[in-house]
């Protein structure tokens, strides 16, 4: 079988003619395409408010800190997830309590989140996993202001994911978006913070550039700022804007692509009793087609795949509290987590994969799993 990649980058002739031209300008931080991205993606997301930042992670971390969140807090955390969820509610010196998950979408669930609450818990992070929109994410909404307890989402895998037309991150007091390469689209590191909260998003700001009050539009004199308090450099440079600028643009087919990929996917593997996959669901951005086999094979098949150049994930392969930094404080099971983690294959679903290709990936799959 020719190889066939597990993600591929769109970026095209036009886009590195642009960023040639922002190269030459001097311009390479602050410039005119961090603005119009940010317009952008303030329209794609229908959020009042967007800052670019280094990476989702950084996001994340300016979002906890800017909530006012502490050593004296609790963050929950799913279980199942990039460890960077837990990490970035770390950095301020809280304490993680994780939650299982939901076993078909990875995703936490509102009674996961009832049967682990307690009165020291000030936030709680949502992971939108392999773009699949937390379902209740209404609820938990709702439960979240009852409780007068922070709801952060982290849409690392989500641009695009929505739940009832409205674009996730949008639900939470503010969210993160990541732009690393195999995301739906890249600036090879990189990162958004949308928000509908003006002075919590004004915080985040002034967070992400050393704590400086003073916009550099809105100087009056050249260097003249002042700092009010502690702050970090987490900014994303203009070239890597303008990448995400050009592929914003054009990323609403794509997203079509990718979903009509995973119908192609679905057609093909609906007979094989041995692997699953989760439904349907209107709203999913598809950054990977997830399915799940018995964790007897799973290994096994995945390096079938790389000798036969398919190429393929795991999104993840160890629950976060099972990692030797977070087992120290968290030595308990999260069943459905470890099953995910033991049985979740990640395959290629990017707009340019063809018909042929996804048929040739699924009757790989039906062949080694009879
Ligand atoms: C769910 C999740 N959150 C956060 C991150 C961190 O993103 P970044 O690499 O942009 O910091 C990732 C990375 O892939 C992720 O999968």
């Amino acid at each position: 079988m020719r190889q066939i990649k597990f993600s591929k980058v769109d970026i095209i002739k036009n886009d590195l003619a642009k960023v040639n031209k922002v190269l030459k300008s001097g311009w390479l931080t602050h410039g005119k395409y961090t603005r119009l991205f940010e317009e952008e993606f303030k329209k794609f997301t229908g959020a009042n408010y967007v800052t670019t930042v280094s990476s989702c992670t950084a996001g994340l971390h300016l979002i906890f800190l800017a909530l006012g969140i502490s050593k004296n807090d609790t963050v929950l955390v799913p279980a199942m997830s990039h460890v960077a969820s837990a990490h970035a509610a770390s950095y301020t010196g809280a304490k993680i309590k994780f939650a299982d998950v939901d076993l078909e979408t990875g995703n936490i669930t509102l009674d996961q989140i009832k049967k682990n609450f307690d009165k020291s818990i000030k936030a709680i992070i949502v992971v939108h996993m392999s773009g699949i929109p937390v379902k209740e994410i209404k609820k938990i909404q709702n439960f979240c202001k009852k409780n007068k307890t922070f709801l952060v989402e982290d849409c690392a895998h989500a641009i695009g994911s929505k739940v009832n037309k409205q674009h996730v991150g949008n639900f939470g007091d503010a969210a993160a978006f990541s732009f690393y390469p195999t995301k739906q689209i890249t600036a090879g590191e990189g990162g958004a913070v949308i928000s509908n909260n003006k002075k919590l998003f004004d915080q985040i700001k002034k967070l992400k550039a050393f704590g400086i009050d003073t916009d550099i539009k809105d100087r009056k004199i050249p260097g003249l700022y002042n700092v009010k308090g502690l702050g970090y450099n987490f900014r994303m440079t203009d070239f890597q804007a303008t990448l995400l600028y050009t592929q914003i643009k054009r990323y609403n087919p794509k997203l079509k692509k990718r979903i009509e990929n995973a119908k192609i996917y679905e057609n093909f593997l609906s007979d094989c009793k041995n692997i699953n996959y989760s439904t349907f669901l209107d709203g999913n951005s598809y950054f990977i087609f997830q399915i799940f086999v018995d964790e007897k094979i799973r290994n096994n098949l995945i390096k079938k795949m790389v000798r036969n150049k398919i190429g393929c994930s795991i999104h993840y392969a160890t629950p976060i509290p099972y990692f030797e930094y977070y087992k120290k404080s968290h030595n308990k099971r999260f069943k459905n987590a470890e099953k995910y983690a033991n049985t979740n294959i990640s395959l290629p679903v990017y707009p340019d994969l063809k018909k042929e290709q996804i048929r040739n990936i699924s009757n790989f799959l039906i062949e080694n799993l009879k």
